[in-house]
């Protein structure tokens, strides 16, 4: 299975309630690595920008609304098969759906309040990893 590399989030309600380390410790016991890091307060235009796919959405303004409402932490994450690795230990998008042992089936508060983000495509990969980092900041 070749090494690729995905990009995830660590959403507001996570930080809240300070989860950085434990989500993170999920993802390094599924097999990834954190080859890039930073913990920031997301812009509205930053938001909109990173989710723009879902613009036309009925959720979007919610969903910029919370993702702005604090901390997030940006990693970019290398591993075998790292989308769909991510993926699997995040769990459905509603955690009401997500299995046993799945980030979101162990934190995750409501499909907004979903406490992580992942890639969907190795070409979204990029693209998100790009938008938040620079290619010095990425040390894999
Ligand atoms: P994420 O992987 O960050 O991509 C878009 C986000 O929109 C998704 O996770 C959810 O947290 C959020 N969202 C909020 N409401 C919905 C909804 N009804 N359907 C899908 N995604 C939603």
């Amino acid at each position: 299975m070749p090494v690729t590399r995905t990009f995830s989030i660590i959403k507001p309600d996570a930080t809240r309630r300070n989860l950085t380390g434990a989500v993170t410790k999920m993802l390094e016991d599924a097999g990834l690595r954190v080859i890039a890091s930073r913990r920031i307060h997301m812009t509205k235009d930053q938001a909109e920008g990173f989710y723009a796919v879902h613009r036309e959405r009925p959720f979007f303004s919610d969903l910029v609304a919370f993702m702005t409402s604090g901390p997030v932490v940006v990693q970019a994450l290398e591993g075998e098969d790292a989308v769909k690795r991510n993926r699997d230990i995040m769990g459905a998008t509603n955690p009401a759906d997500a299995a046993d042992g799945t980030i979101r089936k162990t934190f995750a508060e409501s499909i907004e309040a979903n406490s992580v983000h992942g890639s969907d495509s190795d070409e979204n990969a990029k693209i998100e990893i790009d938008y938040f980092f620079k290619p010095e900041e990425v040390v894999g």
